[in-house]
């Protein structure tokens, strides 16, 4: 099998500093292999650490122990040491990220937030925009909300945004954090589809679901949390 990440006796804790630096451990000795092609969710109970471990995953958090590697087109990066600008470059080409809220950038339209990650890997613009145009479709986003900034839409219609926005690249690592959270049964059956196209094309996907029968629907593996945590 092809091997994606690479999580090696990965540790972290929280040091409050405005809290009489309070130590709260998080992640201790977690280790994990993910190989292309495979959809693994992390579970476990609330505060387990979940988010915890795939944020240190997309490098917003760094973890005081251990390895992180990505491996990607016979190249490996070390991402708890990698650089800003390695770790830059990794979120454009390699990395997707998809949260279970939208960052509303104020004034820019739902489909320019859409077609930006595409723009900035060199695709054409109408290329880009047919590609967004077909995901907020699928996704259910009404056509004359495109050209409006999402800062006024509803729960669902910002994360459906979010999620056209995660899949218009096809990332070869794709990191799922709650994605369908607010999402009626018909959406969140299409996140569903858009998740296991992108394992068909050999994505490796790391992910956080709630629901266990969206979670049984596209798993091919749990990580408990449990086993590795303090
Ligand atoms: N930035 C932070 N600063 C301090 N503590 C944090 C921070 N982020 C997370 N924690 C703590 O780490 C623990 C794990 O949080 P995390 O969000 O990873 O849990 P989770 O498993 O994703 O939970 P849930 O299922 O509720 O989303 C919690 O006790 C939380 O308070
Ligand atoms: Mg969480």
């Amino acid at each position: 099998m092809n091997i994606a990440i690479e999580v090696k006796n990965v540790g972290k804790t929280f040091i409050l500093h405005n809290q009489q630096s309070a130590k709260i451990p998080v992640l201790g000795g977690i280790n994990l292999s993910v190989n292309y092609g495979e959809c693994v969710v992390l579970d476990g109970h609330s505060g387990s650490g979940k988010s915890t471990l795939l944020r240190s995953l997309f490098a917003n958090y760094q973890p005081d122990e251990g390895e992180i590697i990505i491996h990607h087109q016979g190249m490996q990066t070390e991402l708890i040491s990698a650089s800003p600008r390695a770790i830059i470059e990794l979120r454009r080409t390699t990395i997707g990220w998809v949260s279970q809220f939208l960052r509303v950038i104020p004034r820019v339209s739902a489909i320019d937030i859409v077609m930006q990650p595409l723009l900035e890997i060199g695709a054409d613009m109408q290329v880009a925009r047919d590609k967004a145009a077909n995901l907020l479709t699928q996704l259910n986003v009404p056509e004359r909300l495109w050209s409006l900034a999402p800062s006024t839409f509803s729960g669902g219609e910002q994360q459906r945004v979010n999620i056209a926005r995660g899949f218009i690249v096809d990332y070869p690592i794709l990191l799922l954090d709650e994605p369908t959270a607010s999402l009626d049964s018909k959406n969140a059956e299409v996140v569903i589809n858009l998740i296991n196209q992108a394992k068909a094309r050999g994505a490796a996907i790391i992910g956080i679901f709630h629901d266990t029968q969206t979670r049984d629907q596209v798993a091919t593996r749990l990580f408990s949390m449990q086993k590795s945590a303090h």
